[in-house]
């Protein structure tokens, strides 16, 4: 059973993706410090799994510490979600984002150099893209200028790690997510708001629970079929899905790069008025919305081109937008006796 070290596996992604290795066949071993995440949500994926989690809390900005794991426990494979990830945080706090995410990638580099690890998975994130001139977006679509610290850090994170895969014999695989947005169908797991949410989503959902009183909509006057933004949400059991396949594929060597990169999403473009459509027809719930003005930042459109993660990964995302909605409509209505 091949051992796979999740780092951040007690974030929104990582949890989804700890469920996913488990009922897959892998073993696997957590690095989380809680920093942006809770620890109450690895039980949950105990529960969910019937497995308990092996679980180490540090920071791995901490090279003492992050070498000492690896001397301590070999594994075959990693997949490296810890990293702070708010567009808008990180243009409060820039160092904090520089820091956090490539110093704590950097150790992850080095010790996957000198212990010999097989595989690598990097989560990575569309906002490599920028702005983008042609719809889909391909793998090979050049990036525009990093709309955010958090951008860049994910452009630079590439790309230290594309300037080490020659020195190392470890095969890589690059995800670049889309919107990842749901929840697990159990209704145990999910995006835990850190704070105040400013991602779709969270905010529709709180709004249709009465927690804010309204949600807004960034922009009408975008050059969309609605003038709404658009964007590509992928359920999130599907990223983690993806993640799975993505070792499956490095595991019986069916890659034909050393490095190869992914984009996951559904493949199609919806605006923010069919997302909130979407959630009120599902839900019978009439949200209670106001049209704003743009949000600095924010891209008009983009959405993925998933065809090569479909043949490559043998992956296929399995909920669509309503389905979608339900999930995170169920989560957010079990957070009402989150303790
Ligand atoms: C989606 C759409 C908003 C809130 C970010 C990161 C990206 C990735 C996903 C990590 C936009 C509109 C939003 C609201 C709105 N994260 N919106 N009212 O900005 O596309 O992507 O999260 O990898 O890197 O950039 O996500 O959910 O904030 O916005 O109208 O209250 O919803 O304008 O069109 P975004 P989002």
């Amino acid at each position: 059973m091949k051992k796979i070290l999740v780092t951040g596996g007690g974030g929104y992604i990582g949890t989804h993706t700890l469920v996913d290795l488990i009922e897959h066949g892998y073993e696997v071993y957590c690095i989380d410090n809680f920093s942006r995440s809770n620890r109450a949500m690895l039980q949950r994926v105990e529960t969910i799994t019937g497995k308990s989690i092996a679980l180490f809390d540090f920071d791995l900005c901490d090279r003492t510490a992050t070498r000492t794991f690896f001397e301590q426990h070999p594994v075959d494979g990693i997949i490296h979600f810890a990293a702070f990830k708010s567009v808008p945080e990180s243009v409060f706090e820039p160092l904090s984002y520089y820091k956090n995410n490539l110093e704590s990638l950097l150790n992850i580099m080095e010790c996957v150099h000198d212990f010999k690890i097989q595989f690598l998975v990097f989560s990575s994130s569309c906002s490599v893209y920028g702005n983008v001139e042609r719809l889909p977006v391909t793998e090979s679509t050049p990036f525009s200028m990093p709309e955010s610290p958090y951008a860049a850090t994910k452009q630079m994170g590439e790309q230290m790690l594309r300037d080490f895969s020659p020195k190392s014999d470890c095969k890589i695989i690059l995800l670049r997510y889309f919107n990842p947005v749901g929840a697990h169908p159990s209704g145990l797991i999910g995006e835990l708001p850190n704070g105040k949410p400013n991602n779709l989503v969270p905010l529709i959902t709180q709004a249709a629970a009465g927690l804010i009183e309204k949600m807004y909509v960034w922009g009408s006057d975008y050059d969309t079929r609605d003038g709404s933004g658009i964007r590509d949400y992928i359920h999130v059991c599907d990223v983690a899905r993806a993640h799975t396949l993505a070792l499956d594929y490095l595991v019986e060597n069916r890659n034909s790069e050393q490095l190869e990169v992914f984009n996951l999403g559904i493949g199609e473009g919806v605006s923010v008025l069919e997302a909130i459509h979407s959630f009120e027809k599902v839900t019978g719930i009439n949200l209670n919305y106001e049209i704003g003005p743009r949000r600095k930042g924010d891209v008009e459109a983009i959405y993925a081109d998933n065809s090569r993660a479909m043949e490559r990964l043998r992956w296929k995302p399995m909920y669509d937008l309503d389905a979608t909605m339900e999930t995170a409509w169920l989560w957010q209505k079990g957070l009402a006796n989150f303790n």
